[in-house]
């Protein structure tokens, strides 16, 4: 008899599988997504950014990198920007994450206005992350020169080019909030 065969004779016949005892042991985290507390179950080292994507179906927000260099699955958390796929889902705790699912379903945030108003997208990819930077940038700088956006913005890559586009957008956003 091999090795390999004592292994299983010596394994009780009705034991629980591997696989379902590490299943069993995967915890239920609670995340608090564009206003919704809801319960996921995840390794508490998955990337938020799969969470998002693979668990609760919010595909708005994009793979690009994996390494916090391209800024397509940028969320807020709290109101700032962050990288998703960086971001273990259990670092998240408290804070509340919004995608661009969230950030206005009726597309009334000052940043999509301007977006649609200058036609920022080409293919798209990245715009979901551009825009919500945008947004977290405008939060805390209402009025942005050319410099803050460019340092703001700096970390969202476009494959297609729109930067220009992009700032002049954004001052159009600054534009709208100022005069609402
Ligand atoms: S996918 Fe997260 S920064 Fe590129
Ligand atoms: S619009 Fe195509 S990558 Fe940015």
């Amino acid at each position: 008899m091999t090795a390999a065969q004592v292994r299983r004779t010596r394994r009780a016949p009705y034991s629980t599988p591997p696989a379902l005892l590490r299943a069993a042991e995967i915890p239920m985290i609670k995340v608090n997504v564009n206003g919704k507390e809801l319960q996921v179950t995840a390794d508490p080292e998955t990337p938020l950014l799969w969470v998002l994507r693979d668990s609760l179906g919010l595909t708005g927000t994009k793979y690009g990198c994996g390494m916090a260099l391209c800024g397509a699955c940028t969320v807020h958390l709290d109101g700032a920007a962050v990288r998703s796929c960086v971001t273990p889902v259990s670092s998240v705790g408290e804070r509340k994450v919004t995608t661009i699912e969230g950030l206005a379903r009726d597309l009334s945030h000052p940043v999509q206005k301007a977006w649609l108003e200058l036609d920022v997208p080409q293919c798209g990819y990245c715009q979901s992350g551009q825009i919500m930077s945008a947004a977290a940038l405008l939060a805390h700088t209402p009025q942005p020169t050319d410099a803050d956006i460019d340092a703001a913005m700096s970390g969202n890559l476009c494959r297609c080019g729109t930067y220009q586009r992009i700032r002049a957008a954004i001052h159009r956003a600054a534009q709208l909030m100022a005069a609402s």
